[in-house]
């Protein structure tokens, strides 16, 4: 496998139609390596989760070419986008997108397999466990605090070890301390197991403390 996780080139967005377009990316370009820990900071509106989005091909570029570790997947179609998420990818939603009648478990063991479920169990319960929650595993995300909801979420986003963990503001609804505590299991997940991490944040001390930042301004790379 290349060093090179993510890689967008030249890449385009525009939403709406021919009458009445928005151009929210306008021509990005970047790569992300392997291990390496990449902030994505910008004002609001500035495009942040449509790259989130495009990396996870969960939305379609415009223009342009984006790469997962050399998989050009603007030309893949909804299956095989899915096997390349299912592969690599592990994504932490700025609303979190938990399943309202599943427990938390329940909800860390969601995108697996059918027949890995069973194996995997004491995996999620592990990793909710290090997440502070093992008093929480049968509950259901409306008995549980925006916080855990959102610990939740990224203990599901890392359950199947992908190598590339896309968060959007990870942290937006923990108080200081907790964010604190989050940022340190996100950093040593990813050092432990040699993943790459893009991380939208508003945080600027959370930014910096990344290997790099990349900062969007009118739709380009500022
Ligand atoms: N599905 C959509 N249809 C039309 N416009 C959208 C859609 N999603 C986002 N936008 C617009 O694209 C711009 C960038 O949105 P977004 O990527 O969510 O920004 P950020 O995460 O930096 O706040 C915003 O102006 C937003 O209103
Ligand atoms: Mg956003």
């Amino acid at each position: 496998m290349s060093n090179e996780a993510i890689k967008f080139n030249d890449v385009s967005l525009i939403y709406g139609t021919s009458t009445n377009q928005t151009k929210v990316l306008k021509g990005i370009d970047f790569n992300i390596n392997s291990d390496e820990i990449v902030s994505i900071v910008g004002p609001s509106g500035s495009g942040k989760t449509s790259i989130i989005m495009l990396a996870a091909g969960l939305e379609k570029a415009s223009s342009g070419s984006i790469c997962i570790h050399s998989n050009e997947i603007t030309v893949l179609n909804e299956n095989e986008l899915s096997l390349i998420r299912r592969q690599h990818i592990g994504i932490v939603f700025q609303s979190f997108y938990l399943i309202p009648n599943l427990s938390a478990l329940e909800n860390v063991m969601l995108s697996l397999e059918a027949n890995q479920k069973y194996n995997m169990e004491d995996q999620a319960v592990e990793l909710l466990t290090n997440f502070g929650l093992s008093h929480r595993i049968d509950h259901l995300p409306s008995e549980l605090s925006g916080g855990e909801q959102q610990r939740v979420a990224i203990a599901r986003a890392l359950i199947n070890k992908p190598s590339i963990i896309l968060a959007d503001e990870p942290t937006g609804n923990l108080d200081e301390e907790n964010s604190q505590h989050m940022m340190e299991l996100l950093f040593d997940y990813t050092k432990k197991n040699k993943t790459s991490l893009v991380m939208v944040t508003h945080d600027s001390e959370m930014a910096h403390k990344c290997d790099r930042i990349i900062e969007i301004k009118d739709g380009k790379i500022a």
